[in-house]
């Protein structure tokens, strides 16, 4: 069903192409569709070429001269969209692009007296369609919020041309492809959210060496080792989580202690021990590798998350003592270590002993207690401890090109995937997901601080607080803060504007 849509926009993009070559003369209206469309089926990546001439009637009358270019990028795009339920995009005519539903203009950057597309907001619109690379022409753009549509696709390689881009949100889509590299080049982007989409295969090193204040990777189908280089990144909030992601987690973790406020891991196939730099991380509220292959004992230096609420290391193969420094950190609200092959935890850890906060002892090998692993399940993994100082993942790696691991560095026990559960699958677009809604009313910039997140990845079935949508009454200021996803007080607005 998910693939019906954008297969049946495709072979109409074709079918009128060719009627249009083969039968009748083009009507004129026909004809200024060929371009766009050629472009489309020619530049298979979606880069603009820089001598792209449109082929639209431009003898209109603009406000200004630099209403144009994204005059000619939303014709492209209204062309390209196959399903608009609740009529969106149907004011989208003429050339006040100001005024078409989802489209915020604001002053320009060098020239106050000039009004731009500095936004485009049209979450939730459940449009499909996908994106023309005339996109690249909405060069004063500082937001473009798509989430919950039904875009298919790719993200056009001309998406690089938006110099000013700051949050770019095209989370719960049909996108398709491997890492846009595009947003690679845009170095004002702060806010990059690409989760519940169809993007595949690797990570690039580069995503964790950009200025990212949020990278929301969940949920797409991404199959690599997580880049050695994601200590240099400087993100509040990384979500890793339902992808089929291998490996360890690269020592180089540690290095975010000042910045790093939230990392999810969860659900992948990650291997190895757990590198004892993840105690350093002294800023971080959640921490969750649930559902992974983990081995071996908790590094002692875990106790160093002492701002942790969220702990969540369930369905793991880890064993050992869970410590009461760990079970008495001060911040601690949520701790579940279930499904593992723990031994022994401290008085602490015992759930009815601490009713303020919520722990999951369950499904381990605690001696005297219900609930736990049969002695024979035990037995086999907890007489053949595994050594982490022997583990690759635990030791502080050099080699920043981690490769798929070598036999040596795998767990004593040959794994059985078949006994794994599978990451859920994607969510149906019919009930979207966590990714949310309209910009908030506009706030007084903030000082620079990083932003405090909030959980970032939730069943889709979860209620999730949902910005009411804008009123056409409302006076839009764009463009507004960025991290309206964010529960907490939102970080700085973009520079500028
Ligand atoms: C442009 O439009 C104006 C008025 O709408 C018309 O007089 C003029 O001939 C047009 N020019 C061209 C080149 O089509
Ligand atoms: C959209 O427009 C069509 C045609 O004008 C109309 O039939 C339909 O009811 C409209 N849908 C909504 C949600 O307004
Ligand atoms: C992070 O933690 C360190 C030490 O605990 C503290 O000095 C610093 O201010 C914190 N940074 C932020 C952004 O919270
Ligand atoms: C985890 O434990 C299970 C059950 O003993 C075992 O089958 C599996 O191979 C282990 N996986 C790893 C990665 O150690
Ligand atoms: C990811 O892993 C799941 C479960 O093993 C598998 O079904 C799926 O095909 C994998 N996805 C990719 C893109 O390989």
């Amino acid at each position: 069903m998910r693939a019906t849509g954008c297969f049946f926009f495709l072979f109409l993009i074709f079918f009128s192409s060719f009627s249009s070559y083969f039968s009748l003369p083009p009507s004129n209206a026909e004809a200024s569709f060929i371009a766009p469309r050629q472009l489309f089926t020619l530049l298979r990546d979606g880069d603009l070429p820089d001598n792209y001439v449109s082929t639209l009637n431009l003898n209109i009358s603009f406000p200004n001269p630099r209403l144009k270019g994204p005059y000619i990028a939303l014709q492209a795009w209204k062309e390209a969209i196959y399903s608009d339920p609740f009529n969106t995009t149907k004011n989208w005519v003429g050339p006040d692009v100001c005024s078409y539903n989802g489209v915020f203009c604001a002053p320009a950057l060098d020239d106050p007296n000039v009004n731009v597309v500095a936004g485009i907001d049209l979450n939730n619109a459940d449009i499909s369609g996908h994106f023309p690379s005339e996109l690249g022409l909405l060069t004063d753009l500082a937001l473009f919020h798509v989430n919950s549509n039904r875009f298919c696709g790719i993200l056009p390689k001309s998406f690089s041309n938006l110099k000013l881009l700051f949050e770019l949100d095209v989370s719960n889509n049909r996108l398709v492809g491997p890492f846009p590299e595009c947003v690679l080049s845009i170095c004002s982007l702060r806010y990059l959210d690409l989760r519940y989409n169809n993007f595949e295969g690797e990570l690039p090193d580069k995503v964790f060496e950009k200025d990212f204040d949020a990278i929301f990777l969940n949920n797409n189908r991404f199959m690599s080792t997580i880049p050695e280089t994601l200590g240099s990144s400087k993100a509040s909030v990384i979500v890793f989580a339902n992808n089929n992601f291998t490996g360890c987690i690269p020592s180089s973790i540690g290095k975010m202690s000042s910045t790093l406020n939230e990392i999810v891991f969860s659900n992948n196939f990650l291997t190895g021990c757990l590198p004892p730099e993840i105690g350093m991380l002294a800023n971080l509220t959640v921490f969750d590798i649930e559902n992974n292959l983990f081995t071996g004992p908790l590094p002692k230096a875990l106790a160093g998350l002492e701002t942790v609420e969220e702990l969540a290391i369930a369905r793991n193969n880890l064993t050992g003592f869970v410590v009461e420094e760990l079970c008495s950190l001060i911040s601690l609200k949520n701790f579940s270590f279930s499904h593992n092959y723990f031994n022994g935890e401290a008085e602490a850890c015992e759930p009815r002993k601490r009713g303020d906060i919520d722990i999951d002892d369950s499904n381990n090998c605690l001696p005297d207690k219900t609930n736990q692993k049969s002695d024979k399940q035990c037995k086999a993994v907890v007489s053949r401890p595994v050594d982490c100082s022997k583990s690759k993942c635990a030791k502080s790696s050099s080699s920043p090109n981690l490769k798929p691991q070598t036999p040596r560095e795998q767990p004593i026990e040959p794994e059985s995937p078949e006994k794994r559960s599978p990451p859920p699958p994607p969510p149906l677009v019919e009930s979207p997901p966590p990714p949310l809604s309209s910009p908030p009313p506009p706030s007084p910039p903030l000082v620079q601080s990083p932003s405090p997140p909030s959980r970032s990845l939730q069943p889709p079935s979860d209620p999730y607080p949902a910005a009411p949508p804008i009123s056409e009454n409302d006076v839009v200021i764009l463009p507004p803060t960025i991290g309206f996803q964010y529960a907490s007080p939102p970080p700085p607005i973009f520079p500028g504007y």
